[in-house]
Formats: structure tokens, sequence, C-alpha cells
């Protein structure tokens, strides 16, 4: 009898389950996006909690783990990238405001001590509790009690909660406020070095206060501490991921860049150097030069001269969905390139255009020039679940995320009740009315042409509320985590060279999801 030999069971997996190089080329003509492709497991002895989520966008700037917020309006502004960093991420601030605001943007997020709220809402001895009331209500405030601020921002009482009542609408805060005389307080000089400490002792010695109003030697104010907030740190610190910090203990920050030009066309060189200067003055960690196609003479040309005239600074730069436009960005000087055209979740540029990569072959025509010119990638758009993060990574070194953070109390705008939902407005920014604030310089238009129709490549749309930054961070790299520990990832590193992918039907995809039950909990990804 002859023997039919069978293939050994690892030589069943090697012919099934390839990896990236075999797999993209197998798939040819055909590209593929993340719900095209399933990962498949591997042996493992790395438990989820334990895989280490570090990467790098360059030598100077390492992240705890490999998630951006988006330079989108709707999206980052610095309370995002504060908790952005305090995640161990880099929130990227957009640019549709002035470039002073931007700066100043950036160093709230430089100068941000954990704890210490810094800006506290404020109201001024004049105004009536009438007025107080309808600005908690229009702001949606948690909270009644403010500090009471005179004109010269010298701290005048503290207006407590238990007199916000429409009864005292008439009333003015000196009124009803507690007088500043009757007040204590914390200098400045003693909570700076360590907020929560300093606040932890100070609630201590005086029970029953629950704010600590921070004030300088001429008695202005300069932050508030409350108790809930110190409580709640202090319960958080031990499984808290780490914060993305710079070598001098600050937290991370990143800025986007606008190719500004000249009202003849030319990019305005000194501006731009102007504006970046700005920035590092405040000790930004990247610039973003942020357009929808890098590949192109004029973001080149600003890649080149903000490397010329900032040696250190990390430069991110794109998009672009080819292996060119990799080698070419990284060329004019960036160290790590976003990729996408067209995957995210209010874009159009695929529809209007007709342009446009599905991602993960995107980014897998775009690693082989990374890999060769040593630069980075960052997958951006088209996310909308952990499962697509842990995908993107086997092919990049972080992600980029928009509408998944949109909805967080964190991202810039103001909530909206609809029919019972609460929601927050989220815009392409190359949609009408975003461009109109600024970012038509994105798209290779000028904000104030009125003479022809410019063409959206964005919708403006909304999101569901979706709660803390922490809380949609701490659920997706949850995810990642377990991603890599079905592939016995220890790092990000291993996981990209074990991935091995398989295509998916439309049935598997089907498979994937939960089907023919009626879900009865809410999933948050
Ligand atoms: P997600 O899917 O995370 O995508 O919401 C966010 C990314 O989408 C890009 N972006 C746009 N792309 N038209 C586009 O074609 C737009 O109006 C637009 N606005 C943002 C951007 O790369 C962002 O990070």
């Amino acid at each position: 009898m002859t023997k039919v030999a069978t293939p050994s069971a690892s030589s069943a997996d090697a012919d099934f389950y390839l990896p990236a190089d075999a797999f993209f080329r197998a798939n040819l003509p055909t590209a593929l996006t993340f719900d095209d492709v399933s990962l498949a497991t591997l042996y493992s002895e790395i438990l989820p909690k334990d895989a280490d989520t570090s990467t790098a966008l360059g030598d100077e700037l390492r992240l705890q783990i490999p998630i951006i917020s988006s330079d989108m309006d709707t999206v980052t502004e610095s309370r995002m990238a504060v908790a952005m960093a305090l995640n161990g991420g880099l929130g990227l601030i957009h640019y549709n405001m002035s470039t002073k605001e931007q700066v100043k943007e950036v160093a709230r997020v430089k100068r941000h001590i954990h704890g210490l709220i810094q800006d506290p809402i404020v109201v001024s001895p004049s105004q009536l509790i009438g007025d107080v009331l309808a600005m908690i209500d229009a702001k949606r405030f948690s909270f009644s009690t403010f500090p009471v601020v005179d004109a010269a921002g010298k701290l005048a009482g503290l207006l407590s909660g238990n007199v916000v009542k429409d009864r005292y609408k008439t009333k003015t805060v000196a009124e009803v406020m507690t007088p500043r005389a009757q007040l204590i307080t914390e200098k400045e000089s003693a909570a700076a070095k360590d907020p929560i400490k300093a606040a932890d002792k100070f609630f201590s010695a005086h029970v029953g206060i629950n704010k600590m109003l921070v004030v300088d030697k001429d008695g202005r104010l300069r932050g508030l501490v409350t108790s809930s907030d110190v409580e709640k740190i202090t319960a958080e610190a031990k499984s808290r991921r780490k914060p993305a910090r710079d070598s001098q203990f600050r937290l991370v920050a990143g800025a986007a860049l606008s190719t500004i030009r000249q009202p003849n066309g030319d990019l305005d060189r000194d501006k731009i150097l102007e504006h970046v200067a700005a920035l590092a003055a405040e000790h930004v960690d990247a610039v973003a030069v942020s357009t929808a196609h890098g590949h192109t003479a004029g973001v080149g040309e600003v890649v080149k001269l903000v490397r010329g005239a900032f040696p250190h600074l990390t430069i991110i730069a794109g998009n672009v969905t080819s292996a060119a436009g990799v080698e070419f960005l990284a060329t004019c000087g960036a160290n790590a390139i976003k990729i996408g055209q067209g995957p995210g979740s209010i874009c159009t540029t695929r529809i209007v255009a007709g342009v446009g990569i599905p991602q993960l072959t995107a980014l897998f025509v775009a690693g082989s020039a990374a890999k060769k010119k040593g630069v980075r990638l960052i997958a951006d758009g088209g996310i909308t679940k952990s499962g697509d993060i842990v995908k993107a990574l086997t092919l990049a070194d972080a992600v980029i995320c928009g509408g998944l953070l949109a909805g967080c109390r964190e991202a810039p705008g103001e909530i909206m009740e609809i029919g019972g939902k609460v929601y927050k407005q989220y815009r392409g920014m190359g949609s009408l009315s975003a461009m109109k604030a600024g970012s038509a310089a994105r798209y290779g238009h000028d904000k104030n042409d009125t003479t022809r129709k410019v063409a959206a490549e964005g919708i403006e749309a909304l999101k569901e509320v979706s709660g803390s930054v922490d809380d949609v961070l701490g659920t997706l790299i949850g995810g990642v985590q377990s991603g890599m520990g079905y592939l016995g990832a220890a790092n990000l590193p291993e996981l990209r060279t074990k991935a091995r992918f398989i295509r998916v039907s439309p049935a598997g995809q089907k498979e994937a999801a939960p089907h023919d039950v009626v879900e009865v909990s809410t999933r948050t990804n």
C-alpha cells in the first residue's frame, strides 16, 4: 500500500495563515481593510495584562500606548491632549484656531499638573446668582461651587453650591459668597511640587473643606484641587497606565501645522517657522504637517523647512498611501508618516475624489518604504473597535483615532440632547464648516475663496457621548493586549513579526459579530 504523505500540523498552518508579505501579495490586485482580514492565533506564554504596548514616534518621543487623538477641531484641544498623555498616549492639537491660541493650548498640556485644575471655572462678585444658574444649565456643569475672582484675577471668595439656588437668583455673588477673609487657602509654592500630596494633607487638616484653593503671593487664584479628585487619583494610582512624559517629567503634547501660504500662493516660510518656534518654546514634543495629500511639493517643503530649523523635533507628516509617498516625506525629514486617505468615519474623499486605498493594504505597501528609510508609520482613520487597532499595529507603530474619541467628555464641543440621548458634534476637517473655520489648506483650498464652490471631503456628524477618555482607552488597550496575548506577542515589535493573516468572507464577517441572539448588554467596543 502506498503511503500518502500528510502535511504536518505546522505546515498546514503555514499554507493557510500567511505572514503579511505573502498575504497581501497573494490578494493582489484587491486592496483590503480591517474587516477583510483576521489574525491567526499562536502558541502563547503572554498574559494580556503583561503585554507591553509602548511604542515610539521617533528617537525623542516614546509613548506608553500606541494611540494618538486626531488633530481635528471636534477631537483634540488641551483637555483631550492632557487625558491622552495621562493614559500614556498623545494628543495632536488641531490648527483651526489662531497660532497664538494653539500655542496656549500646548502650554496648558505641558504645564498641566495632575490633580490641580489650573484654569478653574470662576465667577465674578457682581454676577447674579440667576446668571450663574443659567451658565450651569447651558454648559451642563455637574458642579455648582465656584471660586469668585475679581477683575484683577485676585481671589475674592468662594461661591458655595448650597447658595446657588433659584430663591437667591436676584442676589449678586458678592452678597452670598463666603468672603476671602473666611477662606482657608494654600500657597502656590507649597502645592507646586506635588499638589495631590499637598491636598491630601490639607483635607486631613481642615475637616469639612473639600476644595483647596491655591493662591500666589499676590492673592491671585492659581488653581483648585477637589477632595473627590484626590480620592479618585489616589485610588487609581496603582491601576493607571503610566503617563507619557518628556525628559523633564512634563506630559507630552503634539500640534498640527498648516501649510500657511502668502496671498501669491507661495509658502509663508517666516510664519511657519515663527509658529514652530513658539510651539518649541513651550516644549511641544511633535508637530504634525497634516494634509489630505502629503506626497506634494508644498508638504515636502514645509517638512524640510521645519527639519532644517529644528533638527531634534519629532515631525509627523502625511497623509499618504504609497511607498513613494513615505519615501518622499522621510527624505524631507519626517520621523513618522501618517497613512490613510479616505478611511475615516467622516471622510468622503473616496466618494468625492474617487481616490484612496483601503487601509490595511495601504499600510502594507507603505511599510516597505518605512523599513528602508527607518521611519515610523501611523495608521490614521477607519478604526472603529479595538480589534482594528490590533490589525493596524501588525503593520504600523501607532494609530490615530478621531471618531472613537469624539464622544468623550474631554473632546471639545457642547453636549446636546436629542430624543433622550446625548451627543457631541463630530465633523471632518474637510467638511465645509471646518474648512471655513480654517482647515481649507489641508485640502488644498483657500478658506477665503468665495469665488468658486469648493468640494467638501468630509461630513458633519454627531457621536453619542461615550464617557471619559480613561474609560474608552481602558477598553481599547484591554482589547489590544488581548490580541497580543492570542499571538504570544510580548511587545509591539513581536506583534508585527508574528502576525499571520487570513482573508474573511462576508459570511465570516457575519460570524465574527454577535449573531442569532438578542443582545442585552451594551458593549463599549
Ligand atoms: P476616524 O475614522 O477615526 O478618522 O473618525 C479620523 C481621521 O480622518 C481624517 N479626516 C478626514 N478625511 N475628510 C477626509 O477624507 C475629512 O473631512 C476628514 N477629517 C478628518 C483624519 O486623518 C483623521 O485623523
